[in-house]
């Protein structure tokens, strides 16, 4: 354990007829943990915690999520502050290096963003291979694990090299992402401009052409900046831990982010913006309230979920969604850009608040409930959403990934289980089974 982990009374565990001590730690926000790492060794258990929510599976000084009370921080900053003052840019240098950028700092990292831009030529070939219609999360972690083979990591990485990597993954993300989206509708890849900043640059990718010139709307340009803040990082999730697991081994970090951006992909998680407006359009299609859906989605028989409600963490409402909620109100208000959809999401979000189901479970509007209507008004197809979240995640990943490598001890990752199967049998040869 590391010296910024307070040291306070210990926990005594009775197991049979013996009392073992274990100590107890406390973390900067007085979050308490008992360590069981010797606990096998000296008592023979391990603990079971399916889907691991009590466990915590590493130190962090990064996010800190309080989600009783709806609180999300980046290095102690408040994500409602980064949402409303701050830019994709300086929050990914925030999260990656610790401390938000003076003038200098900002200027390099955006000066190494725009120039690791371009992927390498040879590599436009590989969209060519894909069949069309292929989902861009499948061409993403392809062509993000592809990475490597262009840019082998070294067998020494000196903090410029890693540097060069961490700028390449956040800058290079968005322009697969555009390339795959190009590749979809049979337009030619369009590159990135050193006129653009980040988001706007990658807009400029997705949406101009050789001949049509990309009007960019400075509201869309910030909401979409906003949107990548609220998924920069987001601690222990499911894709993050994957991050963390695949880079416990010292994979190469392409490969490592690849299995991120694979976790990232499922519906009860990254996927999930997708789904909502999925159900959004569905609820639309039949002309109702949405109280069928909720129906289903309370059903256990079913495995109708209602999407974009619900978090591992947060018991009441994700501060994201609240910031998000606001946004899409300014967005779907600006001449034309209204959108029935948003409308049916109040009205779900109003008829699940005051169901008995969704209140005893906590069950709230999280921040793909409102990111997919943003990403709608933007014009961004409804199969890329989730290259936008993992555009967003990007810094995330690449922070988690840092802080990892650099402590003082990484262990790698390799949980216990409780063995179910059959007891011991002996192998029979084929001819004397049934
Ligand atoms: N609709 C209906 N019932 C739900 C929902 C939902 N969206 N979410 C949870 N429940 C029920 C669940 O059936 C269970 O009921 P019971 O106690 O009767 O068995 C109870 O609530 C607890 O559910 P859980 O699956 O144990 O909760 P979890 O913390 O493991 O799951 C979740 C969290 C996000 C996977 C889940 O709420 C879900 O599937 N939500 C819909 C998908 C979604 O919106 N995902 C995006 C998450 S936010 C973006 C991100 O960070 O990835």
């Amino acid at each position: 354990m590391s010296k910024k982990l307070k040291t306070i009374a210990p926990a005594m565990l009775t197991l049979e007829d013996k009392t073992y001590s274990l100590p107890v730690f406390e973390g900067a926000e007085n979050e308490k943990a008992i360590d069981i790492s010797c606990l096998r060794n000296k008592t023979g258990y391990i603990t079971l915690d399916d889907g691991y929510g009590n466990t915590g599976s590493c130190e962090s000084a990064i996010t800190y999520i309080d989600g009783e009370n709806g609180i999300l921080r980046y290095r102690g900053y408040p994500i409602e502050e980064l949402a409303e003052q701050s830019r994709f840019v300086e929050v990914a240098y925030l999260l990656l290096y610790g401390n938000l950028p003076n003038h200098e700092q900002l200027e390099n990292f955006s000066k190494g963003l725009n120039e690791s831009s371009i992927i390498h030529e040879d590599m436009h070939h590989f969209f060519n291979g894909f069949p069309r219609g292929s989902h861009p999360m499948g061409i993403l972690a392809t062509m993000i694990a592809s990475l490597s083979t262009f840019y082998p990591v070294p067998d020494i990485m000196d903090p410029v090299s890693e540097m060069q990597i961490v700028t390449n993954l956040v800058s290079q993300v968005r322009t697969i992402a555009a390339f795959s989206y190009k590749k979809s509708i049979g337009e030619p890849l369009v590159y990135p401009s050193i006129k653009y900043k980040y988001v706007a640059n990658f807009l400029y990718m997705m949406f101009s052409s050789p001949v049509k010139d990309y009007q960019l709307d400075e509201d869309i340009v910030k909401a979409i900046d906003m949107l990548l803040i609220l998924h920069a990082d987001h601690e222990q999730n499911c894709s993050t831990s994957s991050v963390r697991m695949a880079g416990s081994s010292l994979a190469n970090i392409y490969a490592v982010i690849s299995a991120g951006i694979a976790a990232l992909w499922g519906q009860r998680h990254g996927g999930a913006n997708q789904e909502v407006i999925k159900m959004l359009q569905q609820i639309h299609a039949e002309g109702g309230d949405g109280g069928e859906f909720i129906n289903q989605a309370k059903d256990k028989s079913s495995t109708k979920r209602l999407m974009g409600f619900g978090h591992r963490v947060y018991k009441n409402y994700d501060p994201r969604a609240t910031v998000l909620k606001k946004y899409c109100d300014i967005i779907l208000n600006k001449p034309g850009f209204n959108d029935p959809l948003f409308d049916i999401a109040k009205r779900l979000e109003e008829v699940a608040l005051s169901d008995d189901y969704f209140i005893s479970r906590k069950l709230y509007p999280n921040v793909d409930f409102y990111s997919g209507l943003i990403l709608r008004a933007a014009g961004i197809p409804t199969n890329m959403f989730t290259v936008l979240f993992a555009i967003g995640r990007m810094p995330g990943w690449l922070s988690h990934w840092r802080e990892m490598i650099h402590s003082d001890q990484i262990t790698i990752h390799r949980p216990r289980q409780i063995y179910v199967g059959e007891p011991l049998r002996h192998y029979q040869p084929i001819e004397m089974r049934d």
